[in-house]
């Protein structure tokens, strides 16, 4: 089970062009996905597994995992879409939100939590018995349940199966939430997912059930959540989801849009076990110290993804300032932070084809276009020193890097990838970095003072990093002393 999207969509959110230039590229058949030209305008494609390239360049985009936690209700079937028409969980969400599918199956008159995601492995673990996921339930049955029917409960019933169902709990409790009337309430917990298991445990022991709540999965529990309301679950929880079903972070594989080949004279596995397919390479430094000109020359050339981090702390501002919420605002931000969806992406920067630029969505609405813009410029420096924020890029740029990629930006080689096959912090003279970006002295200096003494990652080389000073080198030369130090360090 996994969450596709339609190509054209896919190309759009990778900055690869708007939606119907997409569209033109699709049929002009410069499009390809794991080889084969896509020209059909409804062709979708899973972002986890398909390699998508336009114009013979892969083309890369991570998605935020999103997982949704809803209370369904009764009488709505639990799929994306019904040829009977009738009402589905995933009619009952936004359409802006990004595509989810439902994490297992709640039957049609159960109700209560059910999680959706756009992370088909996440989807696939948690229903799959395997990976023995707690689920608990509370049961409201036609006639109070006895001490001696929770007993059997627990004990392990006949279901008319080779194996008997047995639940790890069962007790009585009151009503699940405000939402559902008083009444003989009992929960039960059970590690599995056979089919229709609580409603045939329960008829095992002679209980007709009047109605059926799932209140958790693992730890999420459906709490307040009003029947057909949903919530956006937190990254913390998000993680502690995956960490429950083998998906720890952050050396877990994550889907991007097509695996990065792998790098010249790699090992298949970059070195890192399982899970990996290319080195890490950390690239930090001041502003206009070239992070962005040499990090996407390097990743380039050794067939990476690339990530100016930058360009996330730059939308996250954006966001912020376009929102109202100001960074003393630490509710604010904090709100902002949960509701945040984050797409990012690369294409050919404007200014200069040969380096990438990072495009970043947020909410489906294109950030890329407004990162130099000057409240942002004036105000980033005060967003990034937040811890929340972050806490909450953190985790993004990890999974990104997880099958090798090259970081730019600040704190990669201290904080985000302490363990980075490669780490390179370039300098550059204050007057020559300030001739490049066009700024003045004052606000270069501001900047790096901010950025140099903020208490949440300060801008610093890590210790085993190789300092660079770039202030009179070309781009040519620091590219090939990097990628020497790539050499020298993966081979
Ligand atoms: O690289 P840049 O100039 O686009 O970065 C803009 C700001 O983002 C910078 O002033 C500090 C912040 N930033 C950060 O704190 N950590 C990073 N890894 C990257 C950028």
């Amino acid at each position: 089970m996994t969450a596709r999207v339609r190509l054209h969509v896919f190309l759009a959110h990778a900055g690869v062009a708007s939606r119907r230039a997409a569209e033109r590229l699709m049929r002009e058949g410069r499009v390809q996905v794991n080889g084969e030209t896509a020209t059909a305008p409804g062709t979708t494609v899973d972002p986890a597994r398909d390699r998508v390239t336009a114009d013979g360049r892969e083309v890369q985009v991570m998605t935020e995992v999103v997982v949704l936690a809803m209370n369904k209700p009764r009488g709505v079937l639990t799929a994306a879409r019904d040829a009977r028409g009738r009402r589905t969980v995933v009619g009952l969400l936004p359409e802006d939100l990004p595509r989810t599918v439902p994490v297992g199956r709640l039957d049609l008159q159960s109700e209560g939590l059910l999680l959706l995601t756009n992370d088909g492995e996440l989807a696939l673990r948690l229903s799959h018995p395997r990976y023995g996921v707690t689920k608990r339930y509370a049961v409201l049955p036609a006639q109070p349940v006895t001490a001696e029917q929770l007993r059997r409960l627990r004990g392990g019933v006949d279901i008319g199966e080779e194996r008997p169902a047995a639940a790890r709990t069962a007790r009585r409790c009151g009503r699940p939430a405000r939402h559902y009337a008083e009444g003989d309430w009992f929960e039960i917990e059970l590690h599995e997912g056979r089919k229709h298991v609580v409603r045939r445990m329960c008829e095992a022991v002679g209980l007709r059930v009047l109605r059926l709540v799932r209140t958790a999965v693992d730890g999420v529990a459906l709490s307040d959540l009003a029947p057909s309301q949903w919530r956006r679950l937190r990254a913390a929880e998000v993680e502690a989801l995956r960490a429950a079903c083998g998906l720890g972070a952050p050396a877990s594989p994550r889907p991007v849009g097509g695996l990065p080949p792998p790098a010249r004279g790699q090992a298949p596995d970059g070195g890192r076990g399982s899970g990996g397919s290319g080195p890490r390479i950390a690239i930090d430094g001041p502003a206009a110290s070239g992070k962005t000109a040499i990090g996407s020359r390097v990743a380039r050339a050794l067939g990476l993804a690339f990530l100016d981090t930058g360009a996330l702390y730059r939308a996250v501002t954006w966001w912020a300032l376009r929102n109202h919420v100001p960074p003393e605002d630490r509710a604010g931000v904090a709100g902002l932070l949960r509701d945040l969806r984050l797409t990012v992406g690369t294409r050919p920067a404007r200014d200069d084809p040969e380096a990438l630029q990072t495009t970043v969505h947020i909410d489906g609405a294109d950030a890329t276009a407004h990162l130099r813009d000057r409240p942002v410029e004036a105000g980033v420096s005060l967003y990034s020193a937040l811890p929340a924020v972050r806490r909450h890029l953190l985790a993004l740029q990890r999974r990104f890097a997880a099958r090798g990629a090259v970081l730019a930006g600040r704190d990669i080689g201290t904080v985000v990838l302490p363990d980075a096959d490669v780490k390179v912090f370039l300098e550059a003279k204050l007057e020559v970095r300030r001739a490049r970006r066009g700024e003045t002295a004052a606000e270069q200096e501001e900047r790096d003072r901010i950025d140099a003494s903020r208490s949440a990652a300060p801008l610093r080389p890590a210790p085993d990093a190789v300092i660079i000073d770039t202030s009179s080198l070309t781009i040519g030369a620091v590219v090939s002393r990097v990628l020497d130090i790539v050499t020298e360090r993966v081979s």
